[in-house]
């Protein structure tokens, strides 16, 4: 975005935990948040970057039960900009229009998530999280190079689905694909691992989460919750005085 951010990213880490610690919060969804400042009006000013980071008690994004049960969801009618419309791989804030429309067209029909295809018609990604598809215990998930934003939640889940044994390709997927599916889930740093129940009004697989999500979820949050000894590098640890860990959160590249 050639915004220069005036904080390294072990200061923002180190503000992330700060700001649960003094807060005392035991669990939520952080936001860091690099914006521009005050200064210049106009698209062209180069303005200071600000950085905020926002502490927000959520719970999961699409629901405990969606995380147990899977979710209902629907293929959009708005298309995911093409790869060299915007900065596709980013979390950048403009980009959210898109998501927005997707998502409350998705609410007012009933469902609770959006499937976004791209412009020529491959699946994308979902409003706010990363898609897979399984099919005959093989794991999919669109290419980085598609117009996907590159979730950490993604990477994690392709490194654990590897090391779980499951044969995983990023490649193009078609819509009817998901249709066909024995399973289809969504990842993201608010939604954990969701599985989709049902897309387009039609069952995926038997209809709740799938055998494979399941392992994938299990593994992610034992690990996101430091209960398992692999992949400690993916947490950062903040300790109170004589309280133990009070504090984890994610923050992969
Ligand atoms: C559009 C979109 N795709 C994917 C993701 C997942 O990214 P991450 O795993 O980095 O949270 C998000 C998360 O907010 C998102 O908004």
């Amino acid at each position: 975005m050639t915004m220069e951010i005036p904080f390294t990213e072990e200061q923002i880490v180190d503000a992330c935990l700060e700001i649960v610690r003094v807060n005392k919060i035991e669990e939520c969804y952080l936001r860091p948040i690099a914006f521009l400042g005050d200064g210049a009006m106009g698209l062209g000013a180069v303005n200071p970057t600000r950085v905020a980071v926002v502490p927000w008690k959520w719970g999961s994004y699409l629901g405990d039960e969606g995380i147990k049960n899977g979710i209902r969801a629907k293929v959009s009618s708005f298309t995911r900009p093409g790869v060299n419309m915007l900065m596709a791989k980013g979390k950048v804030v403009g980009h959210y229009v898109n998501s927005i429309l997707a998502k409350r067209e998705a609410l007012k029909a009933g469902y609770q998530e959006a499937v976004m295809l791209d412009a020529s018609g491959y699946v994308s990604e979902a409003s706010g999280e990363n898609i897979f598809v399984v099919r005959d215990g093989k794991i999919a998930t669109p290419p980085y190079g598609a117009s996907i934003l590159g979730g950490i939640t993604r990477d994690s889940v392709i490194t654990i689905a590897k090391e779980l044994g499951f044969e995983t390709e990023q490649r193009l997927i078609s819509r009817d694909e998901l249709y066909c599916a024995d399973e289809v889930f969504f990842c993201g740093t608010a939604a954990e691992v969701t599985p989709v129940r049902e897309l387009d009004d039609r069952k995926i697989g038997k209809g709740g989460r799938g055998p494979i999500t399941q392992r994938i979820q299990e593994r992610y949050f034992e690990v996101v919750r430091g209960k398992h000894p692999n992949h400690a590098e993916w947490i950062s640890v903040s300790r109170g005085l004589n309280q133990g860990p009070i504090a984890l959160t994610l923050f992969a590249r």
